[in-house]
């Protein structure tokens, strides 16, 4: 099968507008040709999905594997395209040795992992998404439990990660990376506020915060409220991005041309806050293919309840769908 490729890519669009359009790219998938060809051609910046993790680069104390991550960064070179390290620290993708160490181990093991990680990549990535959604969910406004870095070593090793982090590769740009953080007023959303100003005013070098946008297809989230967030983060000085948008259609009602219209116009709606705001450097997908979405796991699937999800911009045979139009028409609106 071969990709007819489309007349406008997303990226041209994308380019024209200043913004870097990205999605999650695995390198087992790379091998499917179709697959190469689409992310070949639409995008301008990739995240790898899972390979930059750190049971992926750190398996085991001190022993580092690179090969997947460095397919997606070869790739990414290959093709002109910028990449975003994902990610330092995150509770979850953490091998189990991490969380049986003590406090002091804990505190080495972290800053050997960003050094050894951030040292081999150093000059490589635009971005790394230093720490992963480190605030708690159910509303409580609260740093996450659960989390060793946090358990083990309080609040300070966020400043101590970011610090590490920029001393190592100083031209990588550095986020706080978080998923339900979109909408202003919510708790969760003030949580990571307040974490992140605290950063800045502490003078850690923190360059920006992504917003993830799994859109729940229960509640398609108000564009105003978005808009009110990123603009916070303008305030502060810092850069503010979509980073791993989809947006399942399971749960919404109706036949499935219109749940994909209706899909269509929510991503047209949140893109182009991004593509209108300076701040917003970035929007990214989390995939593009209905073909490869975690969604198709069957332990997240249940999160949205009934699908098919089909949470992306091309369907599983590489056909682009509405929302991909959409999704140009955010960039090419004047
Ligand atoms: O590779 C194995 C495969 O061999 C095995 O047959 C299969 C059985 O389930 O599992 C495969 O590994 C899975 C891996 O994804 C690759 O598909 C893991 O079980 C599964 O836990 C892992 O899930 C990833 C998840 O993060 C946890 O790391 C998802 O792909 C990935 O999309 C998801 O991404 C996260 C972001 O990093 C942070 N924000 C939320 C986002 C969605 O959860």
């Amino acid at each position: 099968m071969i990709f007819s490729a489309p007349a406008q890519p997303l990226r041209q669009a994308a380019e024209a507008k200043g913004k870097l359009i990205g999605a999650a790219i695995a390198a087992g998938n790379l091998a499917d040709p179709m697959y190469q060809q689409v992310a070949g051609t639409e995008f301008n910046y990739l995240t790898p999905e899972n390979d930059t993790k750190w049971e992926n680069t750190e398996p085991g104390p001190g022993r580092f594997t690179f090969a997947n991550g460095d397919k997606v960064v070869a790739f990414a070179k290959d093709h002109g395209m910028k990449v975003r390290g994902h990610t330092l620290l995150w509770h979850l993708a953490l091998p189990g040795w991490v969380k049986e160490l003590d406090d002091v181990e804990l505190k080495a093991a972290m800053l050997r992992h960003i050094t050894g990680v951030m040292e081999h990549y150093k000059g490589q990535m635009y971005a790394w998404d230093v720490l992963n959604e480190a605030i708690a969910d159910g509303g409580i406004g609260e740093h996450r439990t659960g989390s060793p870095f946090y358990d083990k070593l309080g609040i300070e090793y966020v400043a101590l990660a970011f610090r590490a982090a920029h001393e190592i590769d100083p031209s990588a740009k550095l986020f706080y990376n978080d998923y339900g953080a979109e909408i202003s007023g919510w708790p969760k959303t003030e949580a990571v506020y307040r974490l992140v100003k605290s950063l800045v005013d502490q003078g850690v070098p923190i360059s920006g915060v992504g917003l993830q946008m799994h859109v729940s297809p229960r509640q398609l989230p108000p564009i105003k409220l978005i808009r009110d967030t990123m603009q916070r983060y303008a305030d502060l000085d810092l850069l503010v991005n979509i980073s791993e948008m989809d947006l399942p259609v399971g749960p919404i009602r109706g036949t499935l041309d219109e749940k994909l219209e209706q899909q269509a116009k929510a991503y047209q709606d949140i893109v182009s806050v991004c593509v209108t705001m300076t701040a917003c450097d970035a929007v990214s997908f989390w995939g593009f293919t209905d073909k490869y979405t975690w969604l198709n796991l069957p332990q997240y699937a249940k999160i949205h309840g009934r699908g098919p999800h089909l949470p992306l911009l091309y369907t599983d045979t590489f056909v682009p769908k509405p929302a991909r139009q959409a999704v140009l028409n955010a960039f090419v609106a004047p």
